[in-house]
């Protein structure tokens, strides 16, 4: 059992851990980690477990879709700690169908967090996102940064994040929210992930200039390694204040500049950028403050240069070309006259 009072380093060592989403990017790299630390793990996901997921010790698969609240009461049976990471991660998929990424994101969670509350879990983590925030006001920002998120994914992140509060503050809910900056590593599905490290890296192997949207320079995130993110969620469970959010990054500031130039090195081989300006819908600064996760003794152990080196061999000569485009705003339909079909 995981208290907020634990300062033993460790996670204990009899926990029933429950990682929802575990079949996932981020997912599937914090069972390995948790694995690592002996735990048994019950990953909860309703696609099918990756091989080397599926054949990691102590990890068993409860399929469920937590839309629906029976099948997430059944999932999470037994569980002393659960780590919430199952949702919609693209802003773009939220963009094109709302109801669904509300559905998974708020609707999912809120079912997670009841659950949670029935069958007495001890620690609650939830992986929530600094999309929420939308438009930095300030950089870096503090957890305290408003949060008007201009994405349906920053919306149903922030539900999420909004019940999960109000569970612990009506009904003691122990939960602890961690907002991740844009997280990066191997196993990305190229298809669908936005982040630009591995996007950079995979034209870039590719012997490609790398199209980039917005100003090079204004145009500044905080990267952080998926292992420093598990990291960084296993230390929340652990030292996390019930009822508190952190934001999980690097703060370290790097424009798409500055990426270039760092892929370059890692390679060997300058990098070229195609850079469009048309849109400079999202060139701001994303950067966290990191003060309130460092506090708990955290900080992130992978600079950009290595986790670049290691991307870079993980991924080989000539990777799988990324395909996930940035949609931040939907072609207006045609008003639908639902008069017309009834007259049908
Ligand atoms: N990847 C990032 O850059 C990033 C950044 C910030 C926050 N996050 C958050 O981290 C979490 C994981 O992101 P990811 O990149 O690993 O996403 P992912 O799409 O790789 O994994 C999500 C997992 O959730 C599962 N899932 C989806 N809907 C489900 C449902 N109804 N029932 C059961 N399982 C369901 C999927 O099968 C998948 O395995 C998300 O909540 C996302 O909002 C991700």
């Amino acid at each position: 059992m995981i208290r907020t009072s634990d300062t033993s380093g460790g996670l204990h060592e009899h926990d029933e851990v429950v990682v929802t989403g575990g079949a996932g990017f981020v997912g599937s790299h914090l069972v390995t980690s948790l694995s690592r630390l002996d735990k048994k793990i019950t990953v909860v996901d309703h696609a099918e477990l990756p091989a080397h997921v599926a054949a990691l010790p102590g990890v068993r698969h409860a399929r469920a879709d937590l839309r629906d609240y029976g099948e997430t009461l059944l999932a999470l049976q037994g569980a002393d700690v659960v780590f919430h990471l199952a949702g919609n991660a693209s802003g773009t998929v939220s963009v094109e169908k709302p109801r669904h990424d509300f559905h998974l994101n708020a609707l999912g969670t809120c079912n997670v967090g009841n659950a949670c509350l029935e069958l007495g879990v001890q620690r609650l983590v939830y992986l929530s996102s600094a999309i929420v925030y939308g438009t930095p006001r300030s950089s870096p920002m503090g957890e305290d940064h408003p949060t008007q998120p201009f994405l349906p994914y920053g919306a149903s992140k922030l539900s999420g994040e909004l019940t999960l509060r109000s569970l612990q503050q009506s009904a003691g809910l122990p939960v602890v929210i961690g907002r991740s900056f844009v997280v990066y590593g191997p196993g990305e599905d190229p298809s669908r992930a936005g982040g630009e490290v591995s996007q950079f890296l995979r034209w870039h192997l590719n012997e490609m200039p790398i199209p980039v949207v917005g100003d090079i320079d204004r145009k500044t995130r905080d990267f952080i390694h998926v292992e420093d993110l598990c990291g960084a969620l296993v230390t929340l469970a652990e030292r996390g204040l019930d009822g508190e959010t952190y934001n999980l990054g690097s703060g370290t500031e790097v424009s798409l500049r500055d990426l270039a130039e760092a892929v370059g090195k890692a390679t060997g081989r300058p990098a070229l950028l195609d850079a469009d300006d048309s849109s400079l819908e999202d060139s701001f600064s994303l950067v966290a403050d990191v003060s309130r996760l460092a506090a708990l003794g955290f900080s992130p152990a992978i600079p950009l240069a290595d986790g670049l080196e290691s991307l870079a061999a993980a991924l080989g000569p000539f990777p799988e070309l990324p395909t996930a485009k940035a949609v931040f705003r939907k072609e207006r339909p045609e008003r639908r006259r639902l008069t017309e079909a009834a007259a049908c």
